[in-house]
């Protein structure tokens, strides 16, 4: 079994180009399946959710070439199915976006119930049916299949979300783009990603309106053509790379950064003494000293990020006092707590929330990745920490993490891919 490698103590120093954002990718992929012609998307991060999903594509006849470095052409000319039971949709959240696609290319889809990180809890899907059935398709899952038919009847509607839903507001969009008339989708998802998707749907000839508000407006139309699109920076691997210095100290500069979408987490990391400076691009973070504890509440967009509270919970274990995390998203995403354990933290899980004492130093120890972002947090953890961390379940990290051995190895820090055939680095 693969694992991570970390001798931790070394302080970041340098420079480190942030990939394209993973969850922008595994919306604008299926996305690009709606156009007439071909897609070419640049700045996708080649992380293994990403591989899959253009896996799925390839089982359904559709051209997905990666024609150059974290460049993919989509012709999906020849996609005839509305059907997509690959087993390959259980290894990632994002194959139920085929049900958008399919629902506004054919107003039929057939797909198979996807997978994703398990936070402890469901991960429902009631919203997204919900707004599939105000489009007028008729829905139904039994078997692990989850069927939509509005053939002949799709029409416009207007839909209040229950929830923001990020997956929810994503498929109802990808649904309602060539579906006849205006659709008015209120309380949605205002994450940079769904911005993403509309800019690129738009590119795509499509009428979407609103997105990064919580009104999103769409106006049907009968076709869409293929487009060139660049996808947005990663919010969330930058902001690990940032939670990253600020544990073990030093000096570095995230290139290839929107700053407007790392606010919450700059702020955070601020408030725990980091020095923080801004450019159009890039941001640039220096920690010396001690930590300072800190309380925070995941919540959506523009709140702080669900997906950046396992980072920083591991640098509260480092703080100068007690620090609380809570989690208005998913409220059972602590699962990391039992790895800090072991590393030394001081952690406790309280319902809903994480009480956080932060302790002078952590101490390396063998840890399980139990889900993505929890083993990130566990790569920060064993950076910081002092002695040897081995990491498994390394897939996880690697479903979006583009290359991070190498750029943390940049950066300084003493971490190894070790696999059980040979030693890479
Ligand atoms: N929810 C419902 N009903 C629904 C859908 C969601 O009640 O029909 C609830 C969920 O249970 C949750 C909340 O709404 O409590 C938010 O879920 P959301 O739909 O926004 O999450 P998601 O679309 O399943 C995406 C990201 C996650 C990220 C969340 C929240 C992708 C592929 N996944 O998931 O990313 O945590 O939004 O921002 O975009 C990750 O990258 O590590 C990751 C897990």
């Amino acid at each position: 079994m693969d694992k991570y490698v970390i001798r931790g103590g070394n302080p970041l120093f340098g420079e480190v180009n942030i990939s394209g954002a993973k969850n922008a990718a595994v919306a604008i992929l299926p996305a690009a399946l709606l156009a007439d012609g071909v897609c070419v998307i640049e700045n996708v991060p080649m992380v293994s959710d990403i591989l899959t999903e253009l896996e799925i594509f390839r089982e359904l006849g559709v051209r997905a070439d990666v024609t150059a470095p974290n460049t993919v052409e989509i012709d999906a000319g020849r996609l005839k199915s509305f059907r997509a039971t690959s087993q390959l949709n259980q290894k990632l959240r994002a194959s139920y976006y085929l049900l958008g696609t399919f629902l506004g290319r054919f107003g039929r889809a057939e797909v198979s119930m996807p997978g994703g990180c398990n936070f402890g809890g469901v991960r429902p899907i009631d919203q997204h049916i919900k707004g599939f059935e105000a489009l007028g398709a008729d829905v139904s899952v039994a078997d692990g299949l989850i069927s939509a038919d509005g053939t002949g009847r799709m029409h416009n509607a207007q839909i209040y979300f229950d929830g923001v839903t990020v997956g929810g507001t994503i498929n109802v969009m990808l649904a309602a783009v060539m579906t006849p008339g205006l659709t008015v989708m209120e309380n949605v998802a205002r994450e940079p990603h769904i911005v993403d998707l509309a800019n690129f749907l738009n590119h795509m000839g499509a009428e979407v309106m609103g997105a990064g508000t919580d009104t999103i407006k769409i106006r049907g139309v009968s076709n869409l053509h293929g487009c060139s699109y660049s996808i947005i920076p990663d919010q969330i691997e930058a902001g690990t790379y940032l939670a990253a210095t600020v544990a073990t100290g030093g000096r570095v500069t995230i290139k290839n950064v929107i700053p407007k979408h790392l606010e919450a987490i700059c702020g955070k990391l601020s408030e725990m003494g980091a020095d923080i400076t801004e450019k159009d691009d890039s941001v640039c973070i220096t920690k010396t000293g001690r930590i300072l504890p800190t309380s925070v509440r995941a919540m959506p967009y523009p709140g702080f990020p669900t997906d950046m509270q396992p980072q920083l919970a591991a640098v509260m274990t480092l703080a100068d006092g007690e620090s609380v995390i809570s989690d208005e998203v998913w409220d059972t995403r602590f699962k990391y707590a039992s790895a800090f354990t072991a590393m030394g933290a001081k952690i406790d899980v309280l319902p809903r929330s994480a009480k956080i004492t932060g302790v002078r130093s952590l101490n390396g120890a063998c840890v399980e990745a139990c889900d993505l972002r929890a083993g990130a947090a566990m790569v920060i953890a064993g950076l910081a920490a002092q002695g040897q961390t081995e990491i498994t379940n390394i897939h996880y990290i690697e479903r979006g993490y583009e290359n991070i051995v190498s750029k943390l190895r940049s950066l300084g820090a003493d971490i190894t891919l070790v696999s059980d055939k040979k030693q890479r680095r």
